[in-house]
This record gives C-alpha cells, structure tokens and sequence, in this order.
C-alpha cells in the first residue's frame, strides 16, 4: 500500500489514451490499492491510472455517500453502454487543483467493466456518480472535464 504522486495538467501523460488492460496481475492490484489508498487520502470522488502516470484502462469512484467512508469500486476496462437524462452540475479534478467548472453531463450512467477477479459487471450511476463515471472514463482518452466545460467558476463561486 503506497500513496501514488497525482499528476497535474502540465503533465503531458494526462493527455495520451491509456491502453487496455490484457491480463490481471499482481502489479495491476498493487496499482488499483495504491490507487485506493491515494484516493481516500485525497478526500477525492474518483481516480483514473493515468492520474498517477499510469497508462492502463482502470478507475476507481469512491461510492459511499457517507462522509469519511470509502466505498470503493474498480473498473478495469470499462466502457459506457448506456446513458440517460442531462445534468449541468459542478466538477472538479483532483489532476486540476482548485478549479471548478460547470459540466454537461448525463444524468444516469451505465458503465460495463471488468472487476479485479477478472469478472464482468455492470455498474450504473446517478447523480454526482454519472458524473463521475463519464469524467473518469474521459481521463482514459486523454480527456479533461476542462475541455467540453460550459463554464468555469470563479474563485469568489466556491470560497
Ligand atoms: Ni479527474
């Protein structure tokens, strides 16, 4: 277990596709607890690989709606197959400290991916967990919500 550096969006890595994930390994579970463990720490919703300059298809969203509980779920090469509704809500990243912005996103968010027993499941979210999914999902084709925002926030908008 190790806390991971989190790059910022001056690193270039965050802007390349990250390559599928071809078999499980010891090393790809040692990322997704190191992930895990850097998450928590950074009091964060979700965390893709490339956010700690790995280029694997993997992310992981902390799903408890309690406060100070980690409820943390994994997506080894996940896909996005079905969404719904629209959202427009703030978003931030933990790669692009003290911004935020207002994001366009679906409201319901069904993702398929693979968990790290190598079984496929689906996972759908709502709310802040649509979000997520769709931003996480982004950051694996070198995507940042930064990009498609309608609108950042002013400092004076959330201090
Ligand atoms: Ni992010």
């Amino acid at each position: 277990m190790a806390i991971l550096k989190i790059i910022t969006e001056e690193d270039e890595t965050l802007r390349k596709k990250s390559k599928p994930v071809t078999e499980i390994t010891p090393r790809i579970l040692t990322i997704l607890d190191d992930m895990k463990d850097t998450l928590i720490q950074a009091d964060g919703v979700g965390l893709a690989a490339v956010q700690t300059g790995i280029l694997r298809r993997m992310f992981i969203i902390n799903t408890s709606v309690e406060e100070g509980k980690a409820e943390i779920v994994e997506f080894i090469n996940p896909e996005i197959i079905k969404t719904s509704g629209n959202q427009q809500e703030v978003e931030g990243c933990l790669s692009v400290p003290g911004k935020y912005g207002i994001t366009s996103r679906p409201q319901k968010v069904t993702v398929r991916a693979t968990n790290r027993n190598g079984e496929e499941f689906e996972f759908t979210g709502e709310g802040l967990f649509a979000r997520c999914l769709c931003h996480e999902y982004e950051h694996l084709d070198g995507i940042l919500y930064t990009d498609n925002v309608v609108k950042m926030l002013d400092p004076e908008d959330f201090e």
